[in-house]
């Protein structure tokens, strides 16, 4: 559900750009899906470090050895757009991918959206699936995710649990990731970085809505 107390508020279609024609490409069937859990953490980093790190998969080879496996995550073939306020990332199967999930269903390929500021949406190939939540900072050096699955009405038990047991797996990877880079900038060691203008497109999209929110 999304809300917004603003009496001259733009209409949710406008903030949402192209994403619901984007899952609606893919294949995906909204209208079937069913809610299945809430997943909550709270991650000790800044919330734009959590954010950052959602918007590239540059570290999805090194740092998801499964993801990897799972999608083609190289710069050439992984597609990284913007509409908007809406980020999206668009990533292959690999021939033969999914050495620990079975990827054979509807969903031919995987969709990473991000609605600036914090609202991350996922699908992964396979059966009929997405979840969404925000990334809410709680004070500088600490965030709240939750992310609220929905699956098929058609999907079985043991393809929800694949994909469950999968998704938690790169989280604690993203985890270790971004509580490493939140340490190394509290540090102060570093007095500002570079973003790579091809594998990190999308940071520095996410970067420019902020710099202009925050009227610099
Ligand atoms: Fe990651």
């Amino acid at each position: 559900m999304f809300v917004n107390a603003e009496r001259d508020a733009e209409p949710l279609a406008d903030a949402l750009g192209s994403m619901p024609a984007q899952v609606a490409e893919l294949g995906l069937d909204v209208d079937d899906l069913v809610f299945y859990t809430r997943w909550e953490t709270e991650v000790e980093a800044n919330w734009k470090i959590v954010c950052e790190n959602f918007l590239e998969c540059y570290h999805c080879q090194v740092a998801h050895p499964q993801l990897a496996e799972m999608l083609d995550v190289s710069a050439d073939a992984y597609a990284l757009s913007t509409d908007g306020r809406l980020s999206s990332q668009r990533g292959p199967t690999r021939e033969g991918g999914g050495t620990t999930m079975h990827l054979d269903g509807e969903l031919p390929r995987s969709q990473f959206h991000f609605l600036w500021p914090n609202l991350g949406v996922n699908i992964f190939p396979g059966r009929p699936n997405i979840s969404i939540g925000p990334m809410v900072p709680l004070t500088p050096d600490r965030t709240y995710r939750f992310l609220d699955y929905f699956f098929g009405s058609e999907v079985d038990q043991a393809w929800i649990d694949e994909l469950m047991a999968f998704d938690d797996q790169v989280g604690k990877e993203d985890r270790v990731l971004v509580e490493g880079v939140h340490r190394g900038i509290a540090s102060g060691g570093l007095e500002h970085g570079w973003l790579m203008g091809r594998s990190e497109q999308l940071i520095g999209h996410f970067q420019q809505l902020t710099r202009e929110a925050l009227g610099a």
